[in-house]
């Protein structure tokens, strides 16, 4: 499969949220995010970015759905964002019904998503963040497909800076 890589430095929340939602203004109907990293690493800061580009109302706050496992809000396109955190096994999992929901109508950001088994991920942007310092945040995105690696690409030019 097609990949592109690039690293993006976010010196703050805002710059975050920045990055998030320039995602989310390019993000089409089918489109999925994966989000890795360790806790505190920004994956729901830029999931509320992703939000804000997909036109979610500002009355919704996004915040991590750890105990619903998957929370849905109304935008440009419809949002589903997933925490599998709490995840335990594969028969939860498969309640769940990620894979109705990937590649379905809307978008979908999941973090933790290392817990799905691999032949579930296809085409697909995955971001991996880490922490440099208390203000400070690395996003290593990899586009996986032509229209993830599109969004890379974008991505170079809007934020060249890493
Ligand atoms: N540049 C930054 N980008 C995102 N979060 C940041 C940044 N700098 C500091 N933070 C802080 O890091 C934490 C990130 O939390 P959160 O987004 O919930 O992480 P995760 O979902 O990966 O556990 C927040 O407390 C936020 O204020
Ligand atoms: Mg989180």
């Amino acid at each position: 499969m097609k990949t592109r890589e690039h690293r993006i430095v976010a010196s703050s929340v805002e710059e975050t949220l920045r990055i998030g939602a320039f995602l989310g203004r390019h993000l089409s109907n089918g489109s999925i995010v994966t989000l890795h990293g360790e806790l505190g690493s920004g994956k729901t800061c830029l999931t509320r970015g992703i939000a804000q580009g997909l036109k979610v109302p500002e009355g919704f706050y996004v915040t991590s759905p750890s105990y619903s496992l998957i929370n849905e809000y109304p935008g440009r396109l419809p949002l589903f964002h997933v925490d599998l955190y709490r995840v335990r096994d594969v028969g939860e999992l498969e309640e769940l019904g990620l894979e109705d929901i990937m590649g379905g109508n809307g978008v979908t950001v999941i973090e933790w998503a290392d817990r799905l088994a691999a032949d579930l991920l296809n085409e697909r942007l995955a971001v991996g963040m880490s922490i440099v310092n208390d203000r400070t945040r690395a996003l290593q995105l990899t586009g996986y497909g032509p229209q993830a690696v599109d969004l890379v690409e974008r991505c170079l030019e809007q934020f060249p800076w890493h």
